[in-house]
């Protein structure tokens, strides 16, 4: 990209029509923020030096979201409308000259393609500014263009301020422009405040142009759909459809099963290996990785994990903020709450919790247990209802468990604990004190035979007749 092109993104708004108490821009689609995605898009043409993003409603919530980027930021107090806020980013702009790209913080789904053609196409010509349009069977909401007999562009009318017959037109302003610098900082001070909406509109610009002697193009984009932008949550909705349509196409191409892949949920920055399924109403998102040939089961929920090959997570099992590696079995109705880290062909079964735990290889867990804060060896085998005791009330505590234990049913084991390799738990146990490796721990009350004790009972107690 020629260093002169500056991207500025707005994003002061409200979004009054969301009927939220978050800023629009901080709702999400696609698994980001519109601004991330929005923002995304631009450092995909230009260093984050040249992007600049007005902020002002929650801009402390937007600006947190948009630190990791390195984007400049300028604040507009006071929503005045797009002209003021495409104002007041001239002193934050690296340059002066070149061109100014301005992009709205409510259309995520514009592609690098596109943008890089707007551009170019504004690079080449005599044009002021070059805008996007694109055709809309429903057109309500945006600014319709408007053109003279000889069909050049003339101005952009505004939803609130246009006539029945203007509301007609589905050519519309996609929000999207590429302007010539210099004439736009001569000129934006022209917009006058629209007494309709008491707001100042950058759509202005393109009357105020061509009244100036100069032409603005429409650079026409047949699909329309990445040009759609969100005011209301059915948009919203409608947008993150599409996001979900585009993210399990590539995948699918890639070599990825997705059965039923309209009740899938895929974040954009997950990667999935070939021969891998998805099956029916999955989700899988933030920076999760899955490798080659795993089985992610209906209903499943993985989130910022690392899956190695050859896993199978079976239905309804949830999984965050963790470490599976390869050929582990989980589920079905599993949890990983965070931070495990489950080691080669480990299983974990039905209605079995981890948090905290580092999981032996082959080790398993294959009904009913709450393992916290442990670090479990390889081959141990834990019986069904095991509980880790990992807090006292006060602070937690660990419990480690040497490689090729067996812990029976129903043992509990009262951190802080160490249970030695090799050792039998035997079922039933509460395990307060150290289990030395290769010994057998027992805690429970022995049990006791009274021979004939329930037919003695029988006989001085008659049963009741009714
Ligand atoms: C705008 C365009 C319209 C276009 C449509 C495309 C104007 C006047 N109208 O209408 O022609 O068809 O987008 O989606 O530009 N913002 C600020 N500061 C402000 C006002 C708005 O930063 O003072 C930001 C908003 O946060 C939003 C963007 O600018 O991200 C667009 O504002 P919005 O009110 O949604 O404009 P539309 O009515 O959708
Ligand atoms: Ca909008």
């Amino acid at each position: 990209m020629k260093s002169s092109v500056n991207l500025v993104i707005l994003a002061a708004g409200q979004g009054t029509r969301m009927k939220s108490k978050h800023a629009k821009v901080l709702h999400r689609a696609g698994g980001l923020t519109l601004i991330e995605q929005v923002v995304k898009t631009a450092l995909e043409v230009g260093p984050a030096a040249h992007v600049t993003v007005v902020v002002g409603h929650q801009a402390a919530e937007v600006k947190a979201v948009l630190a990791p980027s390195g984007v400049r930021i300028v604040e507009q107090s006071e929503q005045k409308g797009t002209g003021h806020a495409v104002l007041m980013c001239r002193p934050a702009l690296v340059s002066q000259g070149g061109l100014v790209v301005v992009l709205y913080g409510d259309g995520p789904l514009l592609s690098r393609a596109t943008l890089q053609r707007l551009i170019d196409r504004q690079a080449e010509s005599h044009a002021a500014a070059t805008l996007i349009a694109t055709r809309l069977d429903d057109p309500t909401g945006y600014g319709r263009l408007v053109f003279d007999e000889k069909g050049e562009l003339k101005g952009v009318v505004e939803q609130k301020v246009a006539t029945p017959e203007q509301l007609a037109l589905q050519l519309i302003n996609s929000g999207i422009y590429c302007f010539r610098a210099d004439l736009l900082w001569k000129h934006i001070p022209e917009i006058a405040l629209n007494e309709t909406a008491h707001e100042y509109y950058l759509t202005d610009m393109v009357e105020i142009l061509t009244r100036a002697g100069r032409s603005v193009a429409a650079m026409e984009v047949a699909d329309s759909k990445e040009l759609l932008g969100i005011n209301t949550r059915v948009e919203l909705a409608a947008v993150d459809k599409i996001f979900r349509e585009r993210k399990v196409q590539e995948l699918m191409l890639a070599g990825v099963t997705i059965e039923k892949p309209e009740t899938v949920t895929i974040d954009d920055a997950v990667r999935i290996g070939a021969d891998s399924v998805v099956e029916p109403f999955a989700q899988i998102l933030g920076a999760t990785e899955i490798g080659a040939d795993c089985r992610i089961g209906a209903c499943s929920i993985v989130r910022n994990s690392k899956l190695g090959d050859d896993v199978e997570i079976a239905p309804f099992t949830s999984i965050a903020d963790s470490e599976i590696e390869s050929g582990v079995r989980i589920g079905p109705f599993a949890r990983l709450r965070n931070g495990n880290r489950v080691a080669a062909g480990a299983h974990i079964g039905n209605f079995v919790e981890l948090k905290n735990t580092q999981f032996g290889a082959d080790a398993k867990a294959n009904h009913l247990a709450y393992l916290g804060d442990s670090e479990i060896g390889a081959d141990v085998n834990i019986g069904a209802g095991t509980i880790t005791c990992n807090y006292d009330g006060v602070k937690k505590h660990r419990t480690r468990i040497g490689k090729e234990a067996f812990v029976g049913s129903n043992s509990t084991l009262v951190a802080p604990v160490e249970i030695g390799e090799g050792s039998y738990i035997g079922a039933g146990s509460v395990i307060t004190d150290p289990v030395p490796p290769d010994a057998l721990g027992l805690g429970r009350g022995r049990q006791v035979i009274k021979e004939g004790w329930a037919k003695k009972k029988r006989r001085s107690t008659p049963p009741v007749t009714s």
